[in-house]
């Protein structure tokens, strides 16, 4: 299969501040803040949902194109992209915007002051599907993950157009989105992810009942953290997938979309829905065990031990040869 992921692509700079913010607002002067913090500690680390599942789908082996809008400075970003294996050709460089940033300082309480700069990502609806079929041949499936709300519903009509099945993963820009816009994001995807708050979020947004939703997508994965991943499709009893256990979460940022990687794969590799989604909480697995969202170690080896300690012997062992060339 050749997958296209659609979505944001950005950077996150995240800055620690050793005092407490709390000790340098004046509460009297809140008409006027002015305020600086001297941080001690700087992480830069690459991000954005479709990159991240991306690269995640690269790492394990499916042909991935990434879509989206990136700034001049996506130069060393886009190269670590190349070298895990995502086809970057098609992604639209700005000529006047910085690729999408999330800038965020914590203080010694956890307390954060965080801003998200969109940059390129407004320009995100000159990526299309279309001009990747031209340039390149065609696509088996297009994700439309978390972008600049415009170029969510272009990407998802073109989809339709061009009849190129699709699984919407609307998940944070759920909030923003009104009810035809939904619903419109959703209508006859191949697949629905959202977590369980996002589900709850989607069927208060679309009007639908869970039923409802069935009718409208054709298979639903809704994750649930430690509890792993419940699969609804209409006309069946909705399926449990366990997660797979992590003696110490480190980070859960990116699970989500290490969750979507493996899952894709697994799809990619023509795995049943149930063995697709083992391997994709296998996957968000070491994701969790690791702070950042790309930076992750993979050995097939290991997964495979996971999935059998998780899901037994005869998951691992139809699982193995999908695994034993990572
Ligand atoms: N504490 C955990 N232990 C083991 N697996 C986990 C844990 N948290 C999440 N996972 C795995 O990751 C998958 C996705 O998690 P979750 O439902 O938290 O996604 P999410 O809320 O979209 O996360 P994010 O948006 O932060 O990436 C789960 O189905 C599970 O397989
Ligand atoms: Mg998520």
């Amino acid at each position: 299969m050749r997958i296209a992921v659609t979505g944001s692509i950005a950077t996150d700079h995240l800055m620690s501040y050793p005092g407490r913010f709390a000790d340098q607002i004046l509460d009297d002067r809140l008409d006027r803040v002015s305020l600086s913090f001297l941080a001690d500690r700087l992480e830069i680390r690459n991000g954005g949902v479709a990159a991240n599942i991306a690269l995640g789908l690269a790492r394990l082996g499916t042909e991935t194109v990434l879509v989206g809008a990136a700034g001049k400075d996506f130069t060393e970003y886009g190269a670590w992209l190349r070298d895990n294996g995502v086809d970057t050709a098609h992604v639209h460089i700005s000529r006047n915007h910085h690729t999408a940033r999330f800038v965020c300082t914590t203080d010694r309480d956890h307390n954060q002051v965080a801003t998200f700069y969109a940059g390129a990502m407004v320009e995100a609806s000159r990526a299309t599907l279309t001009s990747v079929q031209e340039r390149s041949g065609a696509l088996d499936l297009a994700v439309v993950a978390p972008n600049d709300p415009g170029a969510m519903q272009s990407l998802t009509r073109e989809c339709r157009r061009l009849g190129i099945p699709f699984a919407a993963d609307p998940s944070q820009q759920l909030a923003r989105l009104t009810g035809p816009e939904t619903r419109r994001l959703v209508r006859g995807a191949r697949f629905l992810f959202t977590n369980e708050y996002e589900a709850r979020l989607l069927q208060e947004r679309t009007g639908w009942s869970r039923a409802e939703v069935l009718c409208h997508a054709e298979t639903w994965l809704v994750t649930r953290g430690a509890a792993g991943v419940d699969i609804g499709r209409a006309g069946h009893p909705w399926l449990h997938v366990d997660a797979v256990p992590v003696a110490v979460p480190v980070e859960p940022t990116g699970v989500g979309d290490a969750f979507r990687a493996g899952f894709l794969a697994g799809i990619d590799r023509g795995l049943a829905y149930e063995q697709a989604a083992r391997l994709g909480c296998a996957l968000a697995s070491v994701v969790i065990q690791v702070i950042g969202t790309q930076e992750y170690k993979l050995s097939g080896a290991r997964l495979l031990l996971e999935i059998e300690a998780t899901y037994g012997f005869s998951a691992a062992c139809e699982l193995e040869p999908h695994l034993t060339p990572l």
